[in-house]
């Protein structure tokens, strides 16, 4: 028997290869993902190998995250409650897809990843595996062994001789961590005290508000089909349009965020977000949605975000109601075409232009305000509102009370 193990090469997964080896007595195969962490894959192929691993996957699959999983997420506009713009929940879809892909290709019958008994990854890892390979089995080890503590982790490692280099990380952190190309995470440590103001030298990806620029940058978008295909002009794929406006946030104090969320587990729990590329991409897809969509179209899929986002969040990507979602969401974005201008200054993202050539709905000589050229009767607005206040005055006649 075989399983193939989400490796990031760090110290818990490695302690998880081994564990996995002695314990299920079986083969590992690694498999491990760049998907825009900001950290180096190929260090992860050594620390495999020296634990005896023989087959190897390390993979790019920052394009794929981004264009299949992250850019269809911006269609609908998806927040988990009112903040979160699910920048983990996004990527466990397209890393359990890659674990069962593989071992189907290995002759694996299982798959193991890294995530604790108490959290969402753990649901969404596993969600995913079984709605694409049913048969599969999965092994968690947080939920099974009993190293629940960083003392007992290094003493395992000391017994079974995993190199040093694994446990002295540059920057140790006291949080942890997560990173893709759409955010970082911190949760835990002093984080579990919610009063707790999280101190400046946490956040890694931007700068504060307050030591951003005095000048405001500006910068231009350009949708195609609800997607940004160019920046300032110039067209560049999706990892790459996602890094670029990751850096322009991150440079102007953008995009970090200080929740208590509530897992699907059950539990309230803190954790501070940078998502600068995505804070500018969210009021940016809105202003050219505002032009470009009908108004009934665009209330629809306002209604569906809600349960859109949950349902990602709780670890559903990989399900027909997903899927339906996403088809009523992405047929409304045929027309999602034009330009969007953005401010972006000192924390915060601000739309100051939106166009489209060829598809705004706005049309300036019906909305203005001066002589209008008979597009609109202005005479027209006296039955509209009078049939729409009809039954109110049916009620208020019948003497019922609106207070
Ligand atoms: N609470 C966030 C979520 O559920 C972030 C989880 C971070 N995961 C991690 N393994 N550190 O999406
Ligand atoms: C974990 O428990 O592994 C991280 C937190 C989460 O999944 O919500």
């Amino acid at each position: 028997n075989k399983v193939v193990l989400a490796y990031s090469g760090g110290l818990d997964t490695s302690v998880i290869v081994k564990w996995l080896q002695e314990t299920y007595n079986c083969e590992v195969v690694t498999f491990t993902a760049d998907i825009g962490q900001g950290e180096e894959v190929e260090p992860a192929r050594a620390k495999a190998k020296a634990m005896g691993v023989k087959e190897i996957y390390i993979e790019d699959l920052r394009e794929e995250f981004v264009r299949d999983y992250v850019f269809p997420m911006f269609r609908a506009n998806a927040i988990y409650e009112g903040e979160y713009l699910l920048g983990t929940s996004i990527a466990r879809p397209l890393i359990a897809k890659r674990l069962v892909e593989i071992a189907a290709e290995t002759g694996a019958d299982a798959i193991s990843h890294g995530a604790t008994g108490k959290g969402n990854d753990q649901v969404r890892f596993e969600l995913g595996a079984y709605a694409l390979a049913p048969g599969i089995q999965v092994i968690a080890p947080w939920r099974e062994w009993d190293l629940n503590s960083r003392e007992k982790l290094m003493q395992f490692c000391e017994d079974h001789e995993i190199p040093v280099d694994f446990t002295s990380k540059k920057k140790k952190s006291p949080y942890s961590m997560d990173a893709n190309l759409l955010h970082i995470s911190y949760e835990g440590g002093n984080l579990e005290d919610p009063w707790w103001e999280a101190e400046e030298d946490m956040w890694r990806w931007s700068v504060s508000p307050e030591a951003a620029p005095d000048k405001p940058t500006y910068v231009t978008l350009t949708y195609e089909k609800g997607d940004i295909v160019a920046i300032d002009g110039e067209r560049l794929s999706a990892a790459d349009i996602l890094s670029k406006l990751n850096k322009l946030g991150g440079d102007n104090g953008i995009g970090r965020l200080d929740i208590v969320e509530n897992r699907y587990v059950g539990m309230k729990s803190r954790g501070c977000y940078e998502t600068p590329g995505g804070t500018i991409m969210l009021p940016a897809h809105r202003a050219i949605e505002s032009l470009t969509l009908d108004r009934e179209s665009a209330h629809l899929k306002d209604s569906v975000m809600p349960k859109y986002a949950e349902l990602l969040y709780n670890g559903y990507w990989w399900s027909p109601e997903r899927l339906a979602l996403q088809k009523l969401i992405d047929a409304t974005q045929e027309n999602v075409n034009g330009e969007v201008r953005m401010k972006l200054y000192k924390g915060a993202a601000t739309v100051v232009g939106r166009r489209s050539e060829n598809d705004s709905l706005f049309d300036a000589s019906i909305a203005t305000f001066e002589d209008d050229a008979g597009a609109y009767d202005q005479k027209d607005a006296e039955g509209f509102i009078k049939l729409n206040a009809l039954r109110l005055r049916i009620a208020a006649k019948n003497g019922r009370k609106l207070s």
